[in-house]
C-alpha cells in the first residue's frame, strides 16, 4: 500500500512499494503506546504478534506500549516483532496502524498518507477527526462499527469483548467497594446472608455481571426492557424481574427502545423496590445514540442501607443513576458511587489480549492469501460495515447489510400469523408469491396423478413416505435463519441415523452390488449413507465445540 523509498533495516524486509506486476512488499503492523490519559490498554500482545507474523505481516510495536497492561518490550521482541521508540517513527514506518483509542490530531498527523488505521473511531461521534482521516488520503477500518448481527463478525466484535471484560470490573469494583462477604456462609459465629445484587440492564456487560456475582456467590436479579434476555439472566444463575406493564422493548438489531411514559413510571416504581432490598446495584442500560436513561434517582439512593453500592457503568453516557460523577467514585448518602469509565483498561491485561485476538480475526479476514498485505474488500459485508474512509473518500455510514429476508422485510399483517405458525424454529424467510405457488401446486398434483395411476403398488407406499421426508426437509432446513443452520446440524442426528439404517437395509448385498454394478438402488443407498454420515459426524463435531463453549 505505501509507497516508500527505503528498506527497513532491522528486519531486512523490504516496505518499499513494487512495480505493479512484481510481487507485493509485506505490510507492516504498528502498534502505539497509547495516549489517552489513564488508558492502559494495547491493540496487540506478545502471542498474537507471532499469528501476525505467520500471517505474512511484519510488526513494530512502540517501546513500552505495553507496560501497562504487564506485556514488556522484551516479550513483544522474542514473539517477533521490532520494538521502535517514540510514537513519531512508530506512525512513520508503519502501513497499518493497530490502536485502541480515537486517535488525537497529534497522532493522525503523525500518520502516513494512504496509511490504513484500525481501532475505536466513533465515526458519528467525531466529524472532524473523519475530516482529518480523509485529509490523509487514510483508509480507516472502526472497529466500533462492526455489523454485530452478523454471526461471521461475531470473533471480531472488540465492543463485546470489552463490554464482558467491563461487566466482570463492574461486581470487583463493587466487591471492593462492598464491606460484606458476596456468598451466605454459616460459620461458628453465626450465619452470613449472601449480598443481594441488582443489574439493571442485561445486555453484553450485564449478562457479564451477572455471571460473575452469581460466581462469587450473591443472589442476583436483573431487569430489561427487551423481555428476550429473561432466558439468557435465567441461564446465567439471575432472576429474572419483570416491569408490571406490557410493551414490547426490543428496538431492532439486538437493542432497546426508548419506552413510553406508562412503562417508565412502572419501572420507577419496581426500581425503587429493589433499591430498598438489595446491597448492590449495577446499571448498564443503554440504547445507542441515546443518553442514559434515568432509572435510579436520588430519592431510590437514599432509600438503599447504608454501606450499599452503585456501579453506574453508563457513567460515560450520563449515567443511570441520578447521583453518579463520571470518572469518580463517591460516597452519597452512605453508599459508594461508582462511576469509572475505564473499567475495561483497569483489567489491562485481560481486555488487550481479547481486543488483540480480535484484531487479528480481522487481519485473518483482511489478508486471506497470508501473504502480509491486506485487501479491504468492499464486498464483504462485515469489511464495508467496519471501513468508514477508504483512500481517503467518507465511506460512512455504510448500506444496510444484507440480511435474511425475514429480518428486514416489513410484516405484512394477515401472512404474517400463518407463516409463523408453519416455522416452529425460526423466523421465515418471505412468503412465496401466491400465482407462483398455486401454478407449483398444480404441477404437483398433476404429477401425483400419473404417479398413483401408473406406478405399481408397492413402490406407491415408499414414494409417499419419500415425498413427505423431503417435505420435512425442506421445512426444517430452509425455512430456519443460516445463522441457525450449524446448531440445527447438531440435533438432526436422529434423522441421520434414520437414513443410514434405511440406506444399510438396501446395501446390504454389497459383493451382489460390487459384481453388479449397475444396481442401481444400491448406489443410491451408498450415497445415501455418505451423506447422512457427514450431517452424523459433523453434527457430532458441532455439538462437541457447543458445549466446549460452556465448559470451564
Ligand atoms: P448493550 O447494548 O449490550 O446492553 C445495554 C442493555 O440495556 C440492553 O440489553 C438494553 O435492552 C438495556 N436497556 C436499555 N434501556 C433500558 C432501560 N430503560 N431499562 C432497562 N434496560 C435497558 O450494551 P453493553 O455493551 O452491555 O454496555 C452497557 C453499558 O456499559 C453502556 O452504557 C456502555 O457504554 C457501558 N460501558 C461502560 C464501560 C465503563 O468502563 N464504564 C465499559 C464498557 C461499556
Amino acid at each position: 500500500m505505501q509507497a516508500s523509498a527505503t528498506t527497513d533495516g532491522s528486519s531486512g524486509q523490504a516496505v518499499v512499494a513494487p512495480p505493479q506486476n512484481a510481487v507485493k512488499a509485506v505490510q507492516r503492523i504498528g502498534v502505539t503506546k497509547e495516549v489517552f490519559p489513564g488508558e492502559k490498554r494495547v491493540a496487540t500482545v506478545p502471542e498474537v504478534v507471532e499469528k501476525l507474523i505467520k500471517l505474512g505481516f511484519a510488526v513494530s510495536v512502540e517501546s513500552g506500549a505495553g507496560d501497562a497492561a504487564n506485556f514488556s518490550d522484551e516479550t513483544y521482541r522474542a514473539a517477533g516483532a521490532q520494538i521502535v521508540n517514540g510514537a513519531a517513527a512508530l506512525w512513520a514506518e508503519s502501513d497499518i496502524v493497530f490502536k485502541v483509542c480515537v486517535p488525537t490530531p497529534a497522532e493522525v498527523d503523525m500518520m502516513r498518507d494512504g496509511g490504513i488505521l484500525i481501532g475505536f473511531i466513533w465515526p458519528a461521534q467525531n466529524p472532524e477527526l473523519m475530516q482529518q482521516l480523509t485529509a490523509k488520503k487514510a483508509t480507516v477500518l472502526a472497529i466500533d462499527a462492526l455489523p454485530r448481527m452478523l454471526s461471521r463478525a461475531q470473533k471480531m466484535d472488540a465492543l463485546t469483548s470489552q463490554a464482558g471484560v467491563s461487566g466482570y470490573r463492574a461486581v470487583v469494583e463493587a466487591a471492593n467497594a462492598f464491606g460484606r462477604f458476596f456468598a451466605g456462609q454459616i460459620t461458628a459465629a453465626g450465619k452470613v446472608q449472601p449480598a443481594k445484587v441488582f443489574i439493571a440492564g442485561a445486555g453484553v456487560a450485564g449478562l457479564a455481571a451477572i455471571g460473575t456475582a452469581v460466581g462469587l456467590g450473591a443472589i442476583v436479579r436483573a431487569n430489561d426492557t427487551r423481555a428476550e434476555v429473561a432466558d439468557q439472566v435465567i441461564s446465567m444463575g439471575g432472576e429474572f424481574v419483570k416491569v408490571d406493564y406490557e410493551e414490547e422493548g426490543g428496538g431492532g438489531g439486538g437493542y432497546a427502545k426508548v419506552m413510553s411514559e406508562g412503562f417508565q413510571q412502572a419501572q420507577r416504581d419496581m426500581y425503587a423496590k429493589q433499591a430498598r432490598e438489595v446491597d448492590i446495584i449495577i446499571t448498564t442500560a443503554l440504547i445507542p445514540g441515546k443518553p442514559a436513561p434515568k432509572l435510579i434517582t436520588a430519592e431510590m439512593v437514599k432509600s438503599m442501607k447504608p454501606g450499599s453500592v452503585i456501579v453506574d457503568m453508563a457513567a460515560e453516557r450520563g449515567g443511570n443513576c441520578e447521583l453518579t460523577e463520571p470518572g469518580q467514585s463517591v460516597v452519597k448518602h452512605g453508599v459508594t458511587i461508582v462511576g469509572y469509565t475505564d473499567l475495561a483498561s483497569r483489567l489491562a491485561k485481560q481486555s488487550s489480549t481479547l481486543y488483540a485476538t480480535n484484531l487479528f480475526r480481522l487481519a485473518e479476514e483482511l489478508c486471506k492469501t497470508k501473504d502480509g498485505v491486506v485487501n479491504v474488500n468492499m464486498e464483504d459485508d462485515a469489511i464495508r460495515g467496519l471501513t468508514v474512509t477508504k483512500e481517503g473518500s467518507i465511506t460512512w455510514p455504510p448500506p444496510a447489510p444484507k440480511l435474511p429476508a425475514a429480518a428486514t422485510a416489513p410484516a405484512k399483517p394477515a401472512a404474517a400469523p400463518a407463516a409463523k405458525k408453519a416455522h416452529g424454529h425460526g423466523e421465515a424467510s418471505a412468503p412465496m408469491a401466491g400465482s407462483k405457488l398455486a401454478i407449483m401446486f398444480g404441477v404437483a398434483a398433476l404429477l401425483f396423478w400419473l404417479i398413483g395411476a401408473n406406478a405399481p403398488k408397492e413402490f406407491l407406499s415408499h414414494f409417499t413416505v419419500f415425498v413427505l421426508a423431503c417435505f420435512v426437509g425442506y421445512m426444517v432446513v430452509w425455512n430456519v435463519k443460516p445463522a441457525l443452520h450449524t446448531p440445527l446440524m447438531s440435533v438432526t442426528n436422529a434423522i441421520s441415523s434414520i437414513i443410514a439404517i434405511g440406506a444399510l437395509v438396501q446395501i446390504s448385498p454389497l459383493a451382489d452390488a460390487l459384481e453388479r454394478p449397475n444396481s442401481l438402488i444400491t448406489w443410491v443407498a451408498a450415497a445415501g449413507i455418505v451423506l447422512t454420515a457427514i450431517n452424523m459426524f459433523g453434527g457430532f463435531a458441532v455439538t462437541q465445540r457447543m458445549l466446549a463453549m460452556f465448559r470451564k
